[in-house]
């Protein structure tokens, strides 16, 4: 365990935040350990996977713990399920690719998502028509109230109808808050006969692009790899944490008031609801590519916010972020609601 710590690597915003303490765990033993030692200074908890969703807006005054949990393991169902089981701090890119060396499939419109596996069911990550909630068999989490009553049932299994997945959405977002640590999640794949999702658009004309008619779950991968490096940038280049903001969902006569207003707006039906791009709505507020000081709305994707200099403090972002919320609010009275956690 270290004293004021730099989060400075550990998020993928690249803003400099100090943890009062820190440690690394590699297993759930030392994980364990390392909060009793908490408890017994009552310290407030921050666990860290891959740090591609959090903003840190000041040094946080408690205990962070890097969950550096590692191991993949499977098991064959049948003819044509496996069972794929990755601890929490799995990389998720380098899961997808392992499954797609196996041609187990059902991953792949997920490639290249930043982050780890272990924080993959707190937002039901999703992406060009895949949720994981489409793929999640359960996940084995540890009970932190139990833990401090030194219960001997801490570690709790949680199956897809327990996690009450929604549109990057979970009960660790809500009841579950702040009361799991997630240590691994298991997937239900397919070993041969595979659906091959293609339906976003942008996978279509990107496998028409590489000239390819009868895609692969490998050859999906590839096209989803092409389109989002072609348009999100790289964590490693320049800090972001992918989407800032949710795509809001809005009662279908607001929709269609707001279509007589803006002719072009884009919305996705949905029952009595449409939800929005708010990547739209945010480049038509004006702010695409837009840049105050060290921050700027990106380029290409409007709805990630960008360390534009790579020194952005965390409340220079946040800052940022409530600019562009109040601005799109007063243009479409719409109020944009954050994805990335605030700490
Ligand atoms: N759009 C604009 N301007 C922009 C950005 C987008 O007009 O600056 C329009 C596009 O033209 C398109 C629509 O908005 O018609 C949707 O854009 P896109 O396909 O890029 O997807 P998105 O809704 O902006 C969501 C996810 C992404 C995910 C993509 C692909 C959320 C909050 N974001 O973005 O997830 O990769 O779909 O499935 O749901 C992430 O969560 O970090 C993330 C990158």
């Amino acid at each position: 365990m270290q004293e004021n710590f730099s989060l400075k690597p550990f998020n993928t915003f690249g803003v400099e935040a100090s943890a009062r303490y820190f440690s690394e765990v590699t297993s759930i033993e030392e994980l364990i350990e390392t909060l009793k030692f908490s408890n017994t200074q009552t310290l407030p908890l921050l666990f860290i996977g891959g740090g591609s969703n959090i903003l840190l807006t000041k040094d946080f005054d408690g205990s962070a713990i890097l969950l550096n949990l590692k191991g993949i393991s499977e098991e064959i169902i049948d003819e044509n399920h496996v069972l794929v089981t990755a601890k929490a701090g799995e990389n998720w890119h380098q899961l997808v690719m392992y499954c797609l060396e196996k041609n187990y499939g059902g991953l792949e419109n997920l490639s290249l998502i930043p982050g780890n596996v272990g924080t993959s069911p707190m937002q039901n990550i999703g992406a060009y028509g895949t949720e994981i909630k489409d793929v999640f068999e359960s996940c084995k989490v540890l009970n932190l109230e139990k833990l401090k009553q030194c219960h001997t049932e801490a570690l709790e299994v949680f199956n897809l109808e327990k996690c009450r997945f929604g549109y990057r959405d979970s009960i660790f977002k809500h009841e579950g808050k702040g009361k799991y640590v997630i240590l691994e999640v298991t997937f239900r794949l397919t070993r041969k006969d595979h659906t091959i999702d293609v339906e976003y658009g942008a996978i279509k004309s990107e496998l028409e692009n590489l000239g390819i008619k009868k895609p692969t779950i490998q050859d999906v991968s590839k096209a989803v790899i092409n389109i989002r490096q072609s348009k999100l940038p790289d964590p490693k280049v320049i800090g972001n944490a992918g989407s800032f903001f949710k795509n809001p969902t809005i009662p279908l006569s607001q929709f269609e008031a707001l279509k007589l207003k803006f002719e072009n707006i884009q919305g996705y039906p949905n029952g009595d609801f449409v939800k929005v791009p708010a990547g739209w709505l945010i480049e038509q507020a004006g702010w695409k590519g837009r840049q105050i000081g060290n921050v700027a709305s990106h380029k290409l994707q409007a709805l990630v916010i960008i360390n534009a200099t790579g020194n952005a403090t965390g409340k220079e972002i946040f800052d940022f972020s409530s600019e562009i919320i109040n601005s799109v609010n007063e243009k479409f009275g719409i109020e944009l609601e954050r994805e990335v956690n605030i700490i």
